[in-house]
């Protein structure tokens, strides 16, 4: 899709981070945008003096929420040409000491997060029969395996798939339908801090090995994360270009060739170096 002045983009996780860093990009190149989150105060910061745009909040793991979302897109503005399903949060530490909650939160977010925006948006967009793309934000998590980071991994591996899958239905049917995986390493957000918007329900549960992890993205992000605006770019690169897999940096491309060349050699594939 090389125009976008005057599309139509919907970006869910848009309170922060890569989220909020593709809205103002997105309304930078003259598109009308839906923000979505789960935080109101930090949804409304994102839009803050941005024209041709909108709000909404929304669960993304609730099928309601992203369903009633898409509604507001469409009634709004008329259309979806550009879905970003980026909303995310990180839960990690040794994979048998986690409880099946951060594996509840993480799947709800980061993999059913995806799916209910598939359900809502996509038949609505065959409906409309115009070119669009979806951006799934996925992350180097989701193509390569490392310690300490189970519940997180097993989720984005799954958002990978779905991803896939997702790009190879489009195809088989002949939609005009394009589809991203975007494959950050470590990116300057707040995603270490992912667990403010938790629910009560699925409430954590407190260790050496958790918190180990968390001060590890935490001090990552800070010190190596690019800046999410490059992030946005990329994305904004990749839909241009109906590029499929984006990764934020050069040296992603050993990382998954050392990876397959593993499992080629029926190894356990090595830990990844996300710089
Ligand atoms: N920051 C990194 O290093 C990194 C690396 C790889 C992938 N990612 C992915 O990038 C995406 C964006 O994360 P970020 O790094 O910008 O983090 P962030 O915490 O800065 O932003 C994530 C946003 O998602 C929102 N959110 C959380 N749960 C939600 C829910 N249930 N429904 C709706 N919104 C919800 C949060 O309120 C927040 O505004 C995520 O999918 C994350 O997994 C991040």
């Amino acid at each position: 899709m090389e125009q976008l002045q005057g599309k139509v983009a919907v970006v869910t996780g848009a309170g922060s981070g890569i989220g909020q860093a593709l809205v103002r990009r997105f309304a930078g190149e003259q598109m009308r945008v839906v923000a979505a989150d789960i935080e109101a105060a930090a949804l409304a910061a994102t839009v803050d003096g941005l024209a041709g745009t909108s709000t909404f909040i929304a669960d993304v793991a609730n099928f309601d929420d992203v369903d009633a979302l898409a509604e507001h897109a469409y009634e709004t503005f008329g259309a979806t040409d550009v879905l970003c399903n980026n909303a995310g949060v990180f839960a990690g530490g040794l994979i048998w000491e986690r409880p099946p909650s951060d594996f509840a939160w993480t799947l709800g977010v980061n993999l059913w997060g995806i799916l209910n925006g598939i359900r809502a948006f996509v038949p609505r967009m065959l409906a409309a029969g115009t070119a669009a793309h979806i951006v799934n934000t996925v992350s180097m998590a989701g193509v390569c395996t490392n310690a300490f980071s189970g519940p997180y991994t097993v989720s984005k591996f799954a958002a990978q798939a779905a991803t896939e899958c997702l790009a190879h239905d489009l195809s088989a049917i002949g939609a005009p339908i394009k589809v991203s995986a975007v494959v950050p390493g470590a990116v300057a957000t707040r995603i270490a801090t992912s667990g403010r918007n938790r629910p009560e329900t699925l409430a954590a549960l407190r260790s050496d090995d958790a918190q180990f992890v968390e001060q590890a993205l935490a001090d990552l992000t800070a010190t190596e994360g690019a800046p999410p605006e490059e992030v946005a770019t990329m994305i904004v690169a990749a839909i241009r270009t109906e590029q499929f897999l984006v990764p934020t940096k050069p040296s992603y491309a050993k990382q998954l060739r050392d990876r397959c060349d593993a499992l080629v050699d029926r190894e356990l594939p090595p830990m990844p170096d996300f710089d």
